[in-house]
């Protein structure tokens, strides 16, 4: 356990009196400060630091750290998460100052949708800081937050998570972080009853300023509004410079996409993400870039801007955990490249430091279902080992010590306004509450990460045995309300859940999926009693699911491409005749919807790799590559630069879906950039954390060439192939302490060591449905050593 924090310093607070709230309903943001004396020459200063709320701190005028946003987002009743710098080169000897700017964030901010809920976690917001200064005499000192700050009202008029930030800077107080700085008009603060035994030390990367884009154009709408346009839907805010006259108020505001050539604000709901700058009149010009907010956004329209607007004066700073980019895919056809393209940015923009199902609207929640579906594609992008189990250490917080232990459908939870009243405790929701289940499987599978497995397998265990106690002797589930396949492209707009494939099916799936998941866990902790036990569930539930929705022969009850998706690839028809068969009757149902799209969040995710691994490569790269809604490559054509939350967000029209859930930037059905790194590509773990590859490209879909890379935990992995004539030319490179399974088209398999390698093997039939058997060995030359591999690391 990582040394946690027992502060002697108080959390203190901005009370009396409560500042009065705006018309947006957003709260003003506070300036706290104190100071203290450092009695003799600094050898080294340490500052722990966390808010109840969203904290900016300074120490003597400098702003500490680059984190936006911190402390970010937990469970906080349960974990309340602190930062820890180094400040050494901040403090010294004599008089020292310190402050803060504290808002309201998630802690006390807006929430959730259907008009969302305030306070959520508490009705005060708190900063609680404490630094050790140790000197060079060898004697310390421990200063930290408590009676003796003071407050004051600031320039940060108003700041919320959806509602965007209002700032004054005639009302800046210039040098308040700094000692002497008068603050006699200022306010003492209060101290506030904390629980400091939910506090735990930073977990997962921080929120930082990743990325500065500048607009692509700037026009005039046609009712004569300016209009910028970052060529990229993103998650960020903006930086302004700007000269003019003190007063002058600037009014910033977002939107993913336009219509009728305005911004289209309607899908995000109730968050208003309307920034604005009253300017102090500085003739030397002034910069601004709100604290505590954010917007995902393609285009922002700006009103108030004193003279005529240079573009070179307001970029878009995109924020996002920052984590480490571990995997990258390129291919010949550039509209899979715009596809891939997207998904990177989906996950960038919902990434922030919780995994969001959209990053725009008045919702930004951590889905599971969400992240249940993505949490493969996400592994390979880049490195969310730490933060995906921050996550989890949330959710199972969450699950509560009830009987039932059910998981929530998002982490951090927070209650809901609904139009119907919910029942008490988690609903048991297939496919979402699954993610306590499938996410730590997956970063045991993409990273090794047994310790994950050992923390949450109380978590993944309730979860089984909670939907074994709902299902019952008969080992069925799914009656009433479910998610299910949500959002599959026959979903009406106004009725997301109502989709093709029976929510009993997915839910039952879903179940001996778990089970079986669980069981493998079991085993991999040696656990043999609890992987029997859920070996034997899992084969229970197969045989109910079998019994109730295998017409025989292969056929499912359900004649859905996500039924037969999920039957396929969680094994639940095992027999090779069923399966084969099942294969043809999902690339038939494919092909009677003319190769066009249809499955939701929990088939999406599926579909190729069901196809595919029948045999029926061909069909799966027709869809992949499809351009008639709904498909990806529509998404592509209409110009999107993210994933849609439905396949036709966008209308055909060009206008924005009617649905009041419409996000131009939700992962979800992105997934399928997992399948085109194991499969288009050729890239997969073949062992847990990629101590032996699969290395299986099935070249497809009219393509020359596809290759991927990947920072596994060993080093770089990669697989690039190309056509030459009719000869498919494949490199390997395997890192050192890693073996690889090659299999290619028409060949058979073989085993290969670290190092670079080149295969040549006849080219597959373009579209062919086959994937071909073994018939000889490809001609495979060792072209670099396992050392030279190591430079690659
Ligand atoms: C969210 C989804 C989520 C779903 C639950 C929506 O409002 O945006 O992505 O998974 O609700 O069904």
């Amino acid at each position: 356990m990582p040394h946690l924090w027992t502060p002697a310093a108080r959390v203190i607070s901005p009370r009396p009196p409560e500042p009065a709230p705006t018309e947006s309903g957003a709260r003003p943001a506070a300036l706290l400060r104190g100071e203290f004396t450092a009695r003799a020459a600094v050898r080294s200063a340490r500052l722990l630091v966390t808010a109840l709320g969203v904290y900016e701190l300074e120490l003597n005028g400098t702003v500490v750290g680059d984190h936006v946003l911190a402390p970010g987002w937990t469970s906080y009743r349960h974990r309340h998460r602190y930062q820890s710098f180094d400040v050494t080169a901040l403090v010294h000897e004599g008089r020292n100052a310190w402050g803060a700017h504290l808002a309201d964030g998630w802690y006390r901010g807006l929430l959730g949708f259907n008009g969302g809920t305030r306070d959520v976690y508490g009705e005060h917001t708190g900063l609680l800081a404490e630094l050790r200064v140790e000197y060079t005499d060898g004697s310390a000192d421990t200063v930290g937050t408590g009676d003796g700050w003071r407050w004051s009202p600031g320039p940060v008029l108003t700041a919320g998570l959806y509602e965007g930030e209002e700032y004054d800077a005639r009302r800046e107080q210039a040098g308040f972080s700094e000692p002497g700085f008068d603050d006699s008009a200022w306010q003492p603060v209060e101290i506030l009853d904390f629980d400091t035994t939910v506090l735990f030390p930073a977990d997962s990367p921080p929120v930082r300023r990743i990325q500065h884009l500048a607009p692509v154009s700037v026009t005039t709408s046609p009712t004569s509004r300016t209009i910028l346009d970052f060529g990229q839907n993103l998650v960020g805010r903006l930086r302004i410079r700007v000269r003019g006259e003190a007063g002058r108020t600037v009014t910033l505001r977002h939107a993913e996409v336009l219509e009728d050539g305005e911004l289209c604000t309607r899908p995000l709901r109730h968050a208003t993400a309307t920034d604005r700058y009253v300017l102090r009149g500085d003739p030397a010009g002034e910069e601004w870039e709100p604290r505590f907010t954010f917007h995902g956004f393609r285009y922002a329209e700006v009103e108030g801007w004193p003279g005529e607007l240079d573009p070179a004066d307001i970029t878009a700073v995109v924020l996002h955990s920052d984590l480490r980019r571990t995997g990258w895919f390129s291919c010949s056809d550039d509209s899979l490249n715009r596809l891939h393209e997207n998904v990177v940015w989906g996950m960038r923009g919902n990434f922030v430091d919780v995994p969001t199902d959209c990053p725009q609207r008045d919702e930004r929640l951590g889905w599971t279902g969400d992240v249940q579906v993505f949490a493969p594609t996400a592994a390979f992008l880049y490195d969310v080992r730490d933060f995906l189990r921050s996550w989890l250490r949330d959710l199972a917080a969450d699950q509560g010590d009830d009987e039932r232990r059910i998981p929530p459908v998002f982490s951090p939870d927070i209650p809901v306004i609904t139009p119907v009243p919910v029942p008490p405790g988690n609903p048991p929701m297939a496919g979402w509450c699954d993610a306590a289940v499938v996410v730590p499987w997956v970063l045991y599978e993409r990273y090794g990460d047994t310790e994950v497995l050992r923390a949450q397998y109380p978590s993944m265990r309730a979860w089984v045995d909670a939907v074994d106690r709902i299902a019952g002797p008969a080992r069925i589930w799914g009656e009433g309300f479910q998610f299910g396949d949500w959002l599959d492209p026959t979903a009406p707009a106004d009725d997301p859940g109502r989709a093709m494939t029976a929510s009993t099916l997915v839910a039952t799936a879903y179940f001996a999926h778990s089970a079986r998941l669980l069981a493998r866990t079991a085993g991999v902790l040696e656990n043999e009693d609890d992987s029997g036990h859920y070996h034997a569930l899992a084969d229970a539930v197969r045989d109910a699911f079998i019994a109730r929705f295998h017409a025989g022969g292969g056929r499912l009850t359900e004649e859905t491409q996500t039924a037969y998706a999920l039957a396929l690839c969680f094994r639940l028809l095992e027999d090779d005749a069923d399966r084969a068969e099942a294969g043809r009757r999902l690339a038939g149902l494919v092909a009677e919807r003319a190769h066009r799209i249809g499955t939701g969040f929990l088939g999406t995710p599926l579909v190729c790799d069901a196809l595919a691994d029948t045999g029926h490569v061909g069909t799966a790269y027709r869809l992949l590559t499809q351009r008639s809604a709904p498909s990806w490559l529509r998404q592509v054509d209409m110009g999107a630069t993210t994933v849609w939350e439905r396949w036709d967000s966008m209308l055909p029209d060009g206008s924005v879906n009617p649905g009041e859930m419409t996000s131009f930037n939700h992962y979800a059905l992105g997934a399928v950039a997992d399948w085109i790194h194991r499969t288009v590509a050729g890239l997969a773990p073949a062992e847990p954390g990629y101590r032996r590859l699969l290395v299986r490209p099935l070249p497809g879909g009219g393509l020359t060439w596809a290759r991927a890379a990947h920072d596994t935990p060993y080093g770089r992995a990669e697989v690039g192939w190309h056509r030459e004539g009719g000869t498919l030319h494949v490199d390997v490179l395997v890192p050192p302490g890693v073996t690889a399974l090659v299999e290619l088209p028409g060949t058979d398999p073989m085993e290969i060591e670290p190092g670079r390698h080149s295969f040549w093997a006849p080219f597959p039939q373009p579209h062919g449905d086959a994937r071909g058997s073994g018939s000889g060995r490809p001609s495979h030359r060792i072209t670099g050593s396992p050392d030279q591999c190591k430079e690659h690391t």
